[in-house]
């Protein structure tokens, strides 16, 4: 299904290397993977017309803006560059803007395809300010005989009552692994690209479902190191080895604060912060099968307290050092700690 964007998709046409994640940016609503309900029932607005006015909320990298604009292109066809009116964060989108540009174009006459309406998409709509929004909420009213609306945001939260009211409002999840990995691999095969295993699975684990950054960290292994394996992908995400990680955490399991310290040392002289280390630490934590249940929620506690000190400005090695003596200590029998 999605393989056929890869394989017909632009790159034969472009001489020049585009960036994988434009290269290979669906154009069907079809080839958009992920998020399945929510898509089908873009898929039969994109069939029937009647678009509502449509808010996408979703974290960074899932495929909003993408949706939208297949959405648009499907319903407008060759029209889409009369119809369409795309300000996204890098627009002027203040309230002057609302008042002419958006009205301008919400008035002007376009022949389209019959029930079909204009199209106005607002990315990154909860950049703009509450003054914008609020001036946004009348003109959506009157002119929505023939013109509606797309926002894309990443908190829906942070668009105003009255648009919300307004549109129907499509919640995208984040990625599954297995939807992030059906994609790289059809991008690997489209680009020729050397990999194994592990490569991918450190490049899912790094981009934690943001499909943008999976592609373009595959990009960026396979352009700068050549071949796409574990040890690759986490020099250029920049991301504590999760082996390590692992590693630290085995020694705290066993109570040996010296081998963990050890682990830590390495990890600080390659130059990690405290932020790196403690969120590498609660991901691994949360997967860490040789860990019993009662444990892993115990060394999650803990993380987490460690987490909330480090974002207050304690991100120092003695920090992280503290966390991994009281990790050491929690599996330790409590009459070693009796006085005497
Ligand atoms: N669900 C998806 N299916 C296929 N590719 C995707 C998906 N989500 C993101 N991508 C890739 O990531 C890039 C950025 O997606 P985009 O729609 O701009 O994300 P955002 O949700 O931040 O608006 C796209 O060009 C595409 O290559
Ligand atoms: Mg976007």
């Amino acid at each position: 299904m999605a393989s056929s964007s890869v394989t017909k998709g632009k790159a034969a046409e472009i001489p020049y290397e585009l960036p994988w994640v434009e290269k290979y940016r669906p154009m069907l609503l079809d080839d958009i993977v992920g998020n399945g309900e929510t898509i089908e029932r873009l898929k039969v607005i994109a069939r029937d017309g009647n678009c509502p006015h449509i808010i996408i909320s979703g974290m960074p990298g899932i495929g909003k803006t993408t949706s939208i604009h297949c959405l648009a292109h499907q319903l407008l066809g060759d029209a889409y560059k009369e119809g369409v009116l795309e300000l996204n964060a890098s627009d002027e989108r203040g309230i002057d803007v609302v008042r002419n540009k958006i009205k301008v174009f919400a008035q002007k006459k376009v022949t389209l395809p019959s029930g079909r309406h204009k199209f106005i998409i607002l990315d990154e709509a909860d950049s703009m300010t509450a003054g914008a929004q609020q001036a946004l909420r009348r003109t959506m009213e009157i002119y929505s005989n023939t013109t509606r609306f797309a926002l894309a945001c990443n908190m829906s939260n942070k668009i105003i009552e009255p648009i919300q009211s307004r549109c129907a409002i499509l919640r995208y999840a984040k990625l599954k692994d297995s939807e992030i990995l059906q994609r790289l691999l059809e991008i690997c095969k489209a680009e020729n690209v050397q990999y194994n295993e592990e490569g991918l699975t450190a490049l899912i684990f790094t981009a934690e479902g943001d499909m943008r950054q999976a592609i373009n960290n595959l990009q960026s292994t396979h352009s700068g190191l050549g071949f796409v394996n574990g040890e690759n992908v986490f020099k250029v995400c920049d991301q504590p080895h999760p082996v390590v990680i692992r590693a630290m955490l085995r020694s705290c399991h066993k109570g040996d604060i010296n081998q963990a310290m050890e682990k830590l040392n390495e990890l600080w002289d390659q130059g990690y912060s405290a932020v790196d280390i403690v969120v590498t630490l609660f991901r691994v934590v949360k997967t860490f099968d040789e860990l019993p249940e009662y444990t892993k929620l115990q060394f999650i506690k803990e993380i987490g307290w460690t987490h909330m000190r480090i974002l207050e400005g304690v991100g120092t090695l003695v920090q992280l050092g503290g966390l991994l003596a009281r990790l050491c200590k929690l599996n330790m029998k409590p009459d070693l700690f009796e006085l005497r």
